[in-house]
């Protein structure tokens, strides 16, 4: 089924100079990019963006680290697409991922684990809204 997900490049991956890196693999692995802009999010915005984790130990600071600096925000689109990235991306924590995926290779820590990808269509359609119109999905 064709459906939308969001991705971000988080603030460790722009600072590492990754955008290129990132967005060359999206591409090789033919998930649409069809929006993207890079943005600074302040904490309060990283608190509603991640509000699904609220009270969640982790939750303070990996709303801390996403308003830290700027983050590549994107919607990708195609078949499948939300498990075709989450693949692409490998496990949350980068030690359990796959070799090959993004976070396996790049990730430094749980936290700073590059990129962010949204894991249902219910919470992919509540992320892409959280950051674009749809005037800006081409
Ligand atoms: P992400 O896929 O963006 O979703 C929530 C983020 O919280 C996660 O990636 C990590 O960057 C961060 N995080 C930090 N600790 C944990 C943890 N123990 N479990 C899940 N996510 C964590």
């Amino acid at each position: 089924m064709k459906e939308r997900t969001l991705s971000i490049i988080k603030p460790d991956g722009v600072s590492r100079d990754l955008i290129g890196e990132v967005i060359r693999r999206l591409e090789a692995a033919d998930l649409k990019i069809t929006a993207m802009k890079m943005i600074k999010m302040t904490k309060e915005q990283a608190k509603g963006f991640y509000r699904v984790h609220e009270g969640k130990p982790f939750y303070e600071s990996v709303t801390r680290f996403m308003s830290s600096g700027p983050c590549v925000v994107m919607v990708l689109e195609g078949e499948d697409v939300i498990k075709r990235y989450r693949k692409l991306m490998g496990a949350t924590n980068y030690k359990e991922a796959e070799p090959g995926t993004i976070r396996r290779e790049f990730a430094t820590d749980i936290e700073k684990n590059v990129v962010h990808g949204s894991d249902s269509q219910e919470n992919a359609l509540f992320e892409i809204n959280y950051f674009f119109s749809e005037l800006e999905i081409a």
